[in-house]
């Protein structure tokens, strides 16, 4: 999509974090913007900053999870605007460290599954369709992560790599229909946002087991992954990463060079036949 100003953008997890930043760019950029959300607190203080600034924007309370809500925002989006043309499928949450994620509990690994995945796969069933047949054109975006290429041991790698995985089946599925749709896949390092607090919208189902402490080396990680957050990229630079991929179609999307080419052993390891390298980083 060459040019995006006039075309409408509907935004998941838009209240926060690199969602917002989208929202705020896609506005700048002259789109009509959807942002949806689960926290409708921050979901209206996002749509009354884009909307003070001149744009055109509505807030559509969402739970990705739950796939009517989501028929649901393409179908306030059309009533509004006409036509979707980019779709960002962002909305997503943290869980907890390796061990509590992999061992304890299972509740939790559904929640993050339903957010991550599902949020995913409920936005291409219902958008595709629509952006497909339109025949206006229109792009996909969905935030994986670079946890969606190193192997980890928890709901949360297992979600990004998935998301990975259907994002890219999705880019030749796409190409095999000769359709008018662009994809992108995001695999963002550390950004500073607020995904270590994703507790903040967990559902009670999911609430940890009382009595269930976490273990040292849960809190080892956690520690180090908020410090890296706290110290990562600014969203609004991915923001300006994802406009440019829209523009110019291009498929990946990657923030932090240096993770990218650290996934080099491993790959030579399975061309090889050996054993798995070291690990480098610690998503
Ligand atoms: N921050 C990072 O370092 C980083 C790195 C790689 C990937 N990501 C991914 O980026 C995406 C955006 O996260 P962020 O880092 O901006 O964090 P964030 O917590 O600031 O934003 C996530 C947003 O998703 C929303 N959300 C959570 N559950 C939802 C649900 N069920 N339905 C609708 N919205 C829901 C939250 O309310 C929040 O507004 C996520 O998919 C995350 O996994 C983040």
């Amino acid at each position: 999509m060459e040019s995006l100003s006039g075309r409408t953008a509907v935004v998941t997890g838009a209240g926060s974090g690199m969602g917002r930043a989208f929202a705020e760019r896609f506005a700048a950029a002259g789109m009509n913007v959807v942002l949806a959300d689960v926290e409708l607190p921050k979901l209206d203080e996002a749509v009354a900053a884009i909307t003070a600034t001149g744009a055109a924007a509505i807030g559509v309370p969402t739970d990705v999870t739950d796939g009517a809500a989501v028929d649901a925002l393409r179908d306030a989006a059309i009533e509004r605007f006409g036509n979707v043309h980019v779709l960002c499928n962002n909305a997503g949450v943290g869980g907890s460290g390796p061990s509590g994620g992999a061992f304890v509990n299972e509740p939790e690994w559904r929640w993050v599954l339903e957010v991550n995945l599902f949020g995913v796969i409920h936005g291409h069933r219902a958008f595709l369709p629509h952006m497909t047949g339109h025949g206006e054109g229109g792009h996909v975006v969905n935030t994986a992560s670079m946890a969606g290429h190193f192997p980890g041991h928890s709901a949360y790698s297992a979600s990004k790599w998935a998301v990975v995985a259907i994002t890219e089946g999705l880019y030749h599925d796409q190409r095999l229909r000769a359709a008018n749709v662009g994809v992108s896949c995001l695999c963002p390092g550390w950004v500073n946002t607020a995904i270590m607090d994703s507790a903040r919208n967990r559902p009670e189902w999911a609430a940890p087991k009382l009595g269930v402490e976490p273990n040292e080396i849960e809190v080892m990680v956690e520690a180090y992954v908020r410090d890296q957050i706290r110290s990562g990229m600014d969203p609004a630079n991915v923001a300006d990463l994802v406009h440019d991929a829209i523009v110019s179609n291009t498929f990946w999307v990657f923030t932090d060079r240096d993770m990218v080419a650290s996934l080099e052993p491993r790959y030579r390891a399975i061309l090889d036949g050996t054993n798995p390298p070291e690990r480098e980083f610690g998503i």
